[in-house]
């Protein structure tokens, strides 16, 4: 389990994230929510130790994160951001031959380039695997990157609005994914939607953020609802059951 304590961070005076206090459960997906500029892909930062909080603490299996040597982490932990820094002129398989440093530091053995081809297979890269970065699609580059980050075989998983770009088939097939990393091999993921469909239909867990505070916190089941939705992002929500699973509607 990674908790959260007391975060704060603050920037330039400005609060940007202000006593955050949240449980991301091990084995599960958890979904940060919540509107633009609530402080989603700050609080993946600081988990991902990418820079220094401002006061309160983080522990994961209940050690401080920063008494963890970055390249241990690198071994717990994959992350991707929400800008994907791309340097064009790489090729998809180096991409995601990158995500093996932390284990191979640069000199890939047999074992390295078969988690390459796994990763490059399970995320449908198999045809792009020599295109390079700057020749492929918002949603492929997208792909390539969360490669990459499968490829770190972390425990953790953290994704900064994982499904950006991607057309809904591809969107889909990776919540699926997601969802069969952590039920067939218990991978904690943590990650960024704004789809609150998605949230509501493959999420375990779910912190709302709002203003840079918790505005809500726990199993999705329990804490989703109309009423919390709504007020979390200052419009109606309302959750139906369709087909057995409950969708929220927002377009009224
Ligand atoms: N480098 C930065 N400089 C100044 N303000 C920033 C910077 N990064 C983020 N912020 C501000 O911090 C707040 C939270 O941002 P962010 O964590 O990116 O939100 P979210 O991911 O939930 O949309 C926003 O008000 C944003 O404008
Ligand atoms: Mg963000």
């Amino acid at each position: 389990m990674i908790t959260v304590a007391g975060l704060s961070f603050t920037l330039a005076g400005k609060t940007i994230l202000n006593a955050v206090d949240a449980s991301l459960p091990a084995g599960k997906i958890t979904a940060l929510i919540g509107p633009n500029g609530a402080g989603k892909s700050t609080l993946l930062k600081l988990i991902a130790q990418q820079m220094p909080a401002s006061g309160g603490a983080i522990t994961l299996s209940g050690r401080d994160l920063r008494g963890i040597r970055p390249d241990q982490l690198a071994r717990r932990m994959a992350v991707v951001g929400q800008q994907l820094e791309v340097a064009s002129r790489v090729r998809v398989r180096d991409l995601v031959g990158f995500g093996r440093w932390p284990h191979s530091q640069g000199r890939l053995t047999a074992q390295d380039h078969a988690a390459i081809d796994a990763a490059l297979a399970q995320f449908g890269l198999d045809d792009l695997t020599d295109r390079f970065l700057d020749e492929l699609s918002g949603g492929q580059r997208q792909r390539a990157f969360i490669a990459m980050a499968y490829a770190q075989d972390t425990d953790w998983l953290l994704l900064d609005e994982p499904l950006n770009n991607l057309d809904l088939n591809h969107a889909r097939n990776l919540m699926a994914q997601l969802r069969r990393l952590a039920d067939t091999r218990g991978k904690s993921i943590v990650l960024v939607l704004h789809d609150l469909n998605y949230a509501i239909s493959w999420a375990d867990h779910v912190v709302a953020l709002a203003g840079g505070r918790v505005a809500f916190a726990g199993p999705v089941a329990e804490v989703a609802t109309g009423e919390t939705l709504s007020a979390l992002y200052q419009t109606p929500v309302a959750l139906r059951e369709i087909e057995g699973r409950r969708i929220a509607c927002y377009h009224g």
